[in-house]
């Protein structure tokens, strides 16, 4: 095949996709759609069928409209106050589409885009995808990334585009503004804030959104796959500086929002309070597992969004699979000695927690250190950070230098 040779060995994206009862694995919503929103969802789409001989509104403009009011309400609980306008909203296929209007505006051959790493697996797909080269910094053992590492990490590749994941896929760790501060005043090139999970963060922590005053190379991306339960739908968007977003005009392809996904994506956001009202179930689900893992003996990482990262497991690969034939399917994201799992309803959280507890009676040797002292059998207190307990290894295994 005369394939481009920068693309050849390359992987494509590719969590399995398995029909087992439990699906744990690619950090969707797991409650559906109630039914209150699918009543809405049809009629609003009956009143368009005749029209679809025509093609959409290029311009998406009553969903920019709805983003706007949905945002602002965003900005308000959290305590903050963001000048918001249409001509700021982007919107598109999912946000991995978003991702990759904004990297072919802005990446492309012979520019340079830098992450963090472990991060979204995609975001190197999307840049090599344009020809653009992918640089990688690894996170601090704990995953947790701090703004003088940025600043100076940002200053020393002096990249194109930078990469910020908050709450972070696949370790669920947030950073603070000043970190996405830090990457902006180092580089002259643009910052795009990834905060698909962020809706998952509770108390509502300040979006990247208040730092866009000023800040025309900023971008933020947010999607309505994870905390809106749509993501069959594609819908994704990003926030920015009007010129910012006109750009991106340049590369998108005509009309490529359907007029279905527009409708549909605007009767979502006419009951977000409906469709995030599981929000808070899936948190309680979230902290449950890692109060569990925690006190079986796994490392858990502190989340903040609708998934686990666990370590000091002895085989990932044979945990996944001791799960899948119980039923369970959750994510070997390819860092050494830890595993993924996302936030179940609550009978899907019992399922996996209890095939956890029957692995480890039937193979305690899948912790790959088991605690000196026996697991304790009350629940630690109720926050979901989670130390590892005393003899497990370190959260710290080393986390490979690819991206899962
Ligand atoms: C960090 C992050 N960003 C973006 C996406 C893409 O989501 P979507 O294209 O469904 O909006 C995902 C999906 O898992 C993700 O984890």
């Amino acid at each position: 095949m005369p394939v481009r040779a920068d693309l050849v060995g390359l992987k494509p994206y590719g969590a399995p996709h398995l029909d087992v009862p439990v699906q744990l694995n690619v950090n969707e919503n797991a409650y559906p759609l109630p039914d209150v929103v699918v009543d809405s969802m049809r009629a609003a789409v009956n009143n368009h069928f005749s029209g679809l001989n025509r093609y959409p509104d290029r311009e998406f403009t009553a969903l920019r409209e709805h983003l706007v009011t949905y945002l602002n309400g965003v900005n308000e609980r959290a305590g903050d106050t963001v000048a918001l306008e249409p001509g700021m909203i982007w919107a598109a296929n999912g946000s991995n589409e978003v991702l990759s209007h904004i990297v072919q505006a802005f990446g492309g051959p012979g520019r340079t885009v830098l992450g963090f790493t472990p991060s979204y697996s995609m975001h190197p797909l999307i840049t090599t995808g344009t020809g653009a080269e992918w640089r990688h910094v690894d996170r601090r053992d704990d995953f947790t990334l701090d703004a003088e590492t940025v600043a100076a990490e940002v200053a020393r590749v002096d990249p194109d585009i930078v990469f910020l994941c908050t709450p972070n896929n696949p370790t669920g760790t947030s950073i603070g503004l000043d970190v996405i501060d830090a990457a902006y005043e180092n580089c002259s090139g643009i910052v795009i804030v990834d905060e698909a999970y962020a809706e998952f963060s509770r108390p509502a922590a300040s979006s990247a959104m208040t730092l866009l005053d000023g800040r025309p190379r900023l971008v933020v991306s947010r999607t309505m796959s994870k905390a809106f339960a749509c993501a069959g739908l594609r819908l994704g968007y990003a926030i920015a500086a009007p010129e910012l977003i006109d750009t991106l005009r340049l590369v998108r392809l005509p009309y490529h929002l359907s007029e279905v996904t527009q409708v549909l994506a605007c009767t979502a956001l006419e009951h977000a309070d409906v469709l995030l009202g599981n929000v808070d179930r899936l948190i309680d689900s979230r902290n449950r597992m890692s109060e569990h893992l925690a006190e079986v003996g796994f490392t858990v990482h502190d989340s903040d969004s609708n998934f686990v990262l666990f370590g000091n497991i002895s085989s990932p690969a044979r945990l996944w699979q001791e799960l899948l034939d119980r039923g369970v399917l959750i994510r070997d994201i390819g860092i050494a000695g830890h595993a993924r799992v996302n936030a179940g309803t609550e009978d899907e959280t019992d399922a996996f927690l209890r095939a956890i507890d029957e692995i480890l009676a039937e193979s305690p040797d899948i912790l790959a250190e088991r605690p000196t002292s026996p697991p304790s059998s009350t629940a630690p207190s109720s926050t979901t950070s989670s130390s590892a307990p005393s003899g497990s290894a370190p959260s710290s295994s080393a986390p490979t230098k690819g991206t899962p």
